[in-house]
């Protein structure tokens, strides 16, 4: 705990104008059961089945919620839209019909490479009820990260529109496993281009008759999603999740962002990363919120519209859009009426006390950091709005969960001292595997713990506080970049004989990517060829995953066994101890 940041005290729940919805976490925590208060409350199947989808649209049509708004859509060029529950399940329900006519079998992975549009969400939503396994992808991805995840995952089906098709069209043959490419031409924005590939989307879904379809009877075992995180070695790493997660998702909205039927609620996270999935879909309709859903970037002053326009009460974003939201200034704040807010919430990278303490004062109430992983699933450890805040912890652990700070032997540390954050497993939404790599999965459990990768330490009151990653991953505005995809990418250009790559401490993304290269012989370093590297990684991969800055150097530290020494390439970057280097080649 910082003296400079003291604790933000909440008021007592008889004085709050909305009583939360947990309204006393350490008696909850004690009393807690995962049946009793997540099982059993959700609907589940007639049969005993579960599934996400189901509980977040469906069940609000079977308990007479249909005509409450499920979501509303504000396109990038200012179109609006709006779908009730009812009007979800039918769309849903007839795009469930339209895999199952295509063939498409329970446990197929289906990526979805979109921008976040309707047909997005309806397709998710119809994957899952006919027993797909949704595997969502961001859409500024280049062709190079999506084949790698396709073939990974052995992809049967791809969703997308046809801007995006056309940046991976050199890609999509290349996927052996690739049955079908459903493009949507959302308002006929451009043109689909026909291939023996491609179907319509519009085409597809024109014949169905909605009341053909059944809901298959999936199982709380049954696989529903699958994301890419990335690691410190290898490609990235499938993250298989079961139905049974959504009973966190469900309970999480309910507990940590304080979620209530018919809240407007404001996720501005995409569907290409876990929060925009567990919070952009399943923990909002669960509980039968209205979601905005923003296809636009992030702008200060759109977010603001949006919050003024629509009444958000509920908005959960991440530290670096906060970071840009301050820097916009609290001039642009005061211009807008933002008093339907009652809950922020925040994720994916550290949150600043500053933060914390600038939003209490710009919003009249503090951003309530959490923490999780794609790997857990869903909100792990939280600020909740009944417990008082320290700026600059990420709170508490979720009523069920149990954490830990770990030494080096695995073994449990006393509060105060610093170690390994781990978790004891068992949660509905700890994931399931890493796609066909059991060894992978099988590293992450130490006796009887879950080792998350991150550094942190516990107070004697129980408030978590964040470290750092105790590996090599890159975590740039909130998405994780693995070192190895960047270095892959930035070998396969002519002049790169070697690539390193770190990430460099930044005021607003928190991390940015920087690579250190060495030159094949007849190439030789120039301002010219530092901008042709970075262009070549941008196509290739992403704006956001391609390294912001470029080094050639002439040596890369690698140990004897090859691998490139990444701690002493950053630690040379910021000018700190090299450490031990005993291991390095050239020593
Ligand atoms: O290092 C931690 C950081 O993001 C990692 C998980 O990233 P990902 O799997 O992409 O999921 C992001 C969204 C849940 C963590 O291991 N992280 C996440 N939340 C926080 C955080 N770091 C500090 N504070 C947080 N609240």
């Amino acid at each position: 705990m910082s003296d400079n940041f003291p604790t933000i005290a909440k008021p007592s729940v008889s004085n709050m104008p909305i009583p939360p919805n947990l309204s006393d976490y350490e008696k909850t925590r004690k009393d807690f059961d995962w049946f009793k208060d997540g099982f059993s409350k959700l609907d589940w199947l007639p049969d005993g089945g579960l599934n996400n989808a189901y509980e977040s649209v469906d069940r609000h049509v079977k308990n007479g919620k249909g005509n409450y708004n499920a979501l509303i859509w504000i396109g990038k060029n200012g179109e609006e839209e709006t779908y009730t529950y009812s009007e979800f399940k039918e769309e849903s329900d007839k795009f469930g019909q339209v895999m199952k006519n295509l063939g498409m079998k329970r446990g197929d992975r289906v990526f979805i490479f979109m921008d976040r549009i309707p047909e997005l969400y309806f397709a998710a939503m119809g994957i899952l009820k006919a027993g797909g396994v949704i595997a969502p992808l961001f859409s500024a991805f280049g062709p190079d990260p999506v084949r790698d995840r396709m073939e990974d995952a052995g992809a049967s089906f791809l969703i997308t529109t046809p801007e995006l098709k056309a940046k991976i069209n050199s890609i999509l043959p290349k996927i052996q496993t690739l049955q079908k490419v459903i493009v949507i031409n959302k308002l006929n924005r451009s043109e689909i281009e026909p291939d023996n590939l491609t179907l319509s989307y519009d085409d597809l879904m024109k014949s169905i008759d909605p009341n053909s379809f059944v809901l298959e009877p999936t199982t709380q075992y049954d696989f529903s999603i699958m994301h890419y995180t990335s690691g410190s070695t290898g490609k990235p790493k499938g993250v298989l999740h079961r139905h049974q997660a959504v009973i966190q998702q469900w309970l999480t909205g309910k507990w940590a962002l304080d979620l209530k039927e018919q809240d407007i609620y404001f996720c501005t996270a995409d569907p290409g990363w876990v929060t925009g999935t567990s919070y952009g879909m399943m923990a909002p309709w669960t509980n039968c919120v209205t979601q905005i859903i923003y296809e636009g970037g992030f702008s200060a002053t759109s977010w603001y519209d949006i919050i003024q326009k629509y009444g958000v009460t509920v908005w959960y974003t991440a530290p670096t859009a906060i970071r840009l939201l301050m820097r916009a200034g609290e001039s642009v704040v005061t211009k807008y009426d933002l008093t339907s807010l009652r809950f922020i919430g925040s994720v994916g990278e550290p949150l600043n006390p500053e933060a914390v303490v600038w939003g209490n004062r710009n919003y009249k109430m503090p951003i309530h950091d959490n923490w999780w992983q794609t790997e857990t699933g869903a909100i792990m450890c939280a600020n909740y709005q009944v417990t008082d805040i320290r700026p600059g912890s990420m709170g508490k652990p979720f009523p069920g969960i149990t954490m830990g700070i770990l030494d080096e032997e695995y073994n449990e540390k006393k509060s105060g001292e610093s170690g390994i954050l781990a978790v004891r497993p068992g949660w509905p939404s700890q994931m399931f595997a890493y796609w066909q790599q059991d060894e992978m999965y099988n590293s992450r459990f130490k006796k009887g713990w879950y080792i998350t990768g991150d550094q942190a330490s516990v107070d004697k009151d129980g408030y978590f506080w964040f470290q750092g990653r105790a590996d090599d991953v890159i975590n740039t505005a909130g998405h994780l970049v693995g070192p190895f995809e960047v270095e892959s990418a930035l070998i396969e250009h002519p002049a790169v004989a070697e690539a390193g790559v770190i990430g460099k401490p930044d005021p607003i993304a928190m991390e940015v990517v920087k690579a250190f290269v060495t030159l094949n012989t007849d190439h030789q370093p120039s301002d010219q060829l530092r901008r042709e590297l970075i262009r070549f990684a941008r196509e290739k991969l992403s704006a956001g995953v391609a390294p912001r800055e470029i080094d050639f150097i002439d040596i890369m530290p690698k140990t004897r066994s090859g691998k490139i020494m990444r701690r002493l390439l950053k630690a040379r970057e910021l000018g700190l101890p090299e450490g031990d280097t005993s291991t390095l080649e050239d020593d």
